[in-house]
C-alpha cells in the first residue's frame, strides 16, 4: 500500500542537490509493534519485512544510490533461540523473492555463522544481482567493530606496515558503497547499536519513535527532509 503524501520530485530534487547518495536504517521497534498488539515478537519481524521492501521501494524510486539496513546484529545470536530461528527464515525466504530490477544485493557482515543453505542464497542473489545501478547492503552477523577489527587484520596479513584510512575504507564490507550519508534510527532509541561507526564518520541522523513494521515511505520522506535542512560542515566552517 502507498501512502504518497509528499511530492517525489521536490524529494528527488533534494536526493540530487545535496548529493544524498547512502542512506543507512537501524531497523528498532518490531518486537514492541507485536507486543502491543498481543502477539508475538516474531510476528513484529514478519511484518518488518514488508516495511524493508516499503522503504528499499521508496529509496529506489527516490533514486538514492545504496542502501544499508542492520538485519542481524552479532549480538542478536544472545535472543531466544525461536526469535533468531524467525528471523533466519525471513531472510532465507526474502532471499528467494524479486528486488526492485535495479538493485543489486549484498550482505555484509560474517556469513560463515550461518547455515549453508542461507549461506547458498546469499551468493546466489549476489551473483544474479551484481552490477545494478542501485545497492541495498543487507547486514547480517554484522558487528562494526569486528568489521573494522577484521580489516586491520587483512592489511596486516597483505604485509602492511603502515595504514592509511583509505586503506581501512576498501577493506569493510562497504567497500565500493559510497560514503554514509545518512542514518535512519526507529523505535525511539538514541544509539549507534555497533552499526556502521566507520562510515557513520560524518554522516546526519535522524530518530523517529515510530516503530520499525509501521515506517511508511512518507517517513523516508521526511527523513530526507530533515536530512535537507542539515548543514554539512565537516569539521570546517560555513561557506
Ligand atoms: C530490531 O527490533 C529488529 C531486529 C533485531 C530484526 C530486524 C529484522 C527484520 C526486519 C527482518 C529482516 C529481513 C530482511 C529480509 C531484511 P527489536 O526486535 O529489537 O524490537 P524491540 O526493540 O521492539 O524489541
Amino acid at each position: 500500500m502507498s501512502d504518497i503524501t509528499y511530492d517525489i520530485e521536490k524529494i528527488k530534487e533534494v536526493v540530487r542537490e545535496r548529493s544524498l547518495r547512502h542512506i543507512a536504517f537501524i531497523m528498532d521497534g518490531n518486537g514492541r509493534w507485536a507486543k502491543k498488539r498481543g502477539m508475538p515478537r516474531e510476528y513484529g519481524h514478519k511484518v518488518g519485512v514488508e516495511a524493508f521492501k516499503r522503504v528499499i521501494e521508496a529509496c529506489d524510486k527516490l533514486d538514492i544510490e545504496c542502501v544499508t539496513v542492520y538485519a542481524f546484529s552479532t549480538e542478536n545470536w544472545k535472543r531466544p533461540k525461536r526469535e533468531v530461528n524467525s528471523i533466519m527464515k525471513l531472510l532465507d525466504e526474502y532471499l528467494d523473492k524479486s528486488c526492485p530490477d535495479s538493485v543489486s544485493i549484498r550482505v555484509i557482515g560474517d556469513i560463515s555463522a550461518l547455515d549453508e543453505r542461507i549461506r547458498e542464497k546469499i551468493i546466489n542473489i549476489q551473483n544474479a544481482t551484481e552490477g545494478r545501478e542501485k545497492t541495498v547492503n543487507i547486514a547480517i552477523n554484522y558487528g562494526s567493530r569486528a568489521e573494522i577489527t577484521n580489516a586491520v587484520n587483512c592489511l596486516i596479513k597483505e604485509g602492511a606496515d603502515s595504514i592509511t584510512e583509505d586503506d581501512i575504507s576498501r577493506k569493510l564490507y562497504t567497500a565500493g558503497s559510497p560514503d554514509l550519508d545518512l542514518i535512519v534510527r526507529t523505535g525511539g532509541d538514541l544509539r549507534i547499536s555497533n552499526f556502521l561507526l566507520w562510515q557513520a564518520a560524518y554522516a546526519e541522523f535522524y530518530f523517529t519513535d515510530k516503530l520499525w513494521p509501521d515506517m511508511s515511505e512518507s517517513d523516508v520522506a521526511d527523513a530526507v527532509l530533515s536530512f535537507n535542512s542539515r548543514k554539512r560542515r565537516y569539521g570546517g566552517l560555513d561557506k
